[in-house]
């Protein structure tokens, strides 16, 4: 036979509308598009679904050995490895119509880059998802800079994360600089949390002192003000440095106004949202006990107005990929969400919700199905652009001859109700439990591997392969230096 596998009969997405065709795929390869294919080992029907490129998502936390678990501001570090595994993530991944994923490679304070990288390789290749990484840096000295960096860029990860706030991570202004020059130098791109430390601290300490330390207060030591001036901060200093940046989970209008503000001054920087800013609200964590803990992450959820303020930033573009965030803790036992007691103030409850599966289902229903963007943008948030930035197209994000076969095969008008089952992670909650949606993945392809039917995922693990990325136009400096002083030269 001329091909492995053809996908028969579907409205495939182009990102330019859709076009119904056969997909005829070789090798794990995308190898032909033609109104009929015939000569095929082994047929997917598609009549009457959408065709979609599988989705990829540019931030998600998958087993990642993670100090402090991202906790607040003053709490005692406390060591917590996400209970999400590699396997158990793709699992989720692939019922959700998700097939590749940049997840974080830690470091630690007072350690270098390259053992936890080894130790990350291992857990990853385990995994049936396509990945690549993210190395966060939270220690820039000299050696990790100069020395470490470089090697890993040589490895294929080329994109550097650093937080502006958590109690062991986040960088002051002046170690941020540092890194955005060692990206520079090194053709990284590099992304960022962007809340301000000193003044989450500041008001959690103010908090808890009158006893406001249930989980709702999460929401109240963290405003939008605080993410709107780090927001602010973090593309001003990357524009001191002529760096690219990606403003990683934008929450609310006024922290997507800095984004605009500056691409309108021509400067590299992009934006990205999650579902759990499009659905969940603050008002979520406000219930009795421990249970608002379900809701909790940073940025905070906000209100359903602010829903409707980031949906229009998405719409006019400012905001471009829509991730995850999924970053897991299990409500139940003493290692998740529990892991400081389950009457712990919210300053020591692991920040993070899980969200791998339920991604592409949200979005495609809040946004297409009701409405709010098309399916070319959907396309676009969730597959092409991550793909793009990241510098994994034109191999991954888009359906087309020579990319990777990763499909999603999505019926547009299936009912469905997210129940934690239907997630397959390894958390015992989802905080969209309830939520009904219209449109649903059917079937997930990998590189030409059916890995997911009618919700059942069969994948081998250790099938996954890591994705190195090379040298990418998006995240060349533009050469635009304050005074034409070039205070961060190459090598
Ligand atoms: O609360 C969140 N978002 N947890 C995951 C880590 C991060 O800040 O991205
Ligand atoms: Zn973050
Ligand atoms: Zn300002
Ligand atoms: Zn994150």
């Amino acid at each position: 036979a001329d091909y492995d596998l053809v996908v028969r009969g579907g409205e495939v997405a182009t990102g330019f509308g859709t076009a119904r065709c056969d997909i005829g795929i070789r090798d794990g390869r995308i190898a032909a598009l033609a109104e009929r294919i015939t000569d095929a080992a082994a047929t997917l029907e598609a009549g009457g679904l959408l065709v979609l490129p599988g989705g990829i998502d540019s931030h998600c936390h998958i087993e990642e050995p993670a100090r402090g678990g991202y906790v607040g501001t003053v709490g005692e570090p406390v060591v917590t490895v996400s209970e999400e595994s590699f396997v158990t993530a793709s699992t989720s991944a692939f019922a959700g119509g998700t097939t590749s994923v940049v997840c974080f490679v830690p470091q630690w304070k007072g350690e270098g880059l390259l053992p936890r990288l080894a130790d990350y390789e291992r857990r990853a290749a385990r995994g049936m998802l396509d990945y690549s990484f993210h190395q966060i840096i939270t220690d820039p000295t000299e050696a990790v800079l100069e020395r470490e960096v470089p090697q890993i860029v040589a490895k294929g990860i080329r994109s550097l994360k650093v937080f502006l706030t958590y109690e062991p991570l986040h960088l002051s202004d002046e170690d941020y600089i540092k890194v955005l020059v060692a990206a520079r130098r090194n053709g990284c791109l590099v992304t960022v949390h962007c809340e301000n430390y000193a003044a989450i601290k500041w008001r959690t300490e103010r908090l808890i002192a009158a006893g406001m330390s249930a989980p709702k207060y999460h929401a109240w030591s963290r405003p939008s003000v605080v993410e709107r001036e780090a927001t602010h901060r973090a593309i001003a200093l990357a524009e001191l440095v002529d760096q690219p940046i990606q403003v990683f989970h934008v929450s609310c209008e006024e922290a997507a106004e800095e984004i605009a503000r500056a691409r309108h001054r021509g400067l590299k920087v992009w934006g990205e949202t999650c579902p759990q800013y499009l659905t969940l609200t603050a008002e979520d964590m406000d219930r009795p006990g421990f249970e608002g803990a379900a809701f909790m992450c940073s940025p905070s959820p906000r209100s359903r107005e602010e829903h409707a303020r980031v949906w229009e930033m998405i719409r006019r573009g400012t905001l471009d990929i829509v991730s995850s965030d999924h970053c897991g803790f299990s409500m139940a036992g003493d290692k998740g969400k529990a892991v400081s007691g389950r009457d712990a103030p919210f300053r020591d409850i692991p920040n993070g919700i899980p969200g791998l599966a339920a991604r592409l289902p949200i979005l495609f229903s809040e946004g297409v199905s009701k409405g709010r963007i098309s399916l070319d943008d959907f396309v676009r948030l969730t597959a092409t652009n991550p793909a793009r930035l990241m510098g994994l197209a034109p191999r991954k994000g888009l359906i087309a001859v020579g990319a990777d076969a990763d499909l999603a095969l999505w019926d547009p008008a299936k009912k469905v109700t997210i129940s934690n089952r239907l997630m397959q992670h390894a958390i015992d909650y989802t905080p969209y439990e309830g939520l009904e949606v219209t449109g649903w993945p059917v079937a997930t392809v990998r590189r030409g591997a059916v890995v997911m039917r009618d919700g059942v995922v069969q994948a081998e693990p250790g099938t996954g392969r890591f994705l190195p990325r090379g040298p990418y136009e998006m995240v060349r400096p533009r050469g635009v230096l304050a005074n034409g002083f070039d205070a961060a030269p190459a090598g």
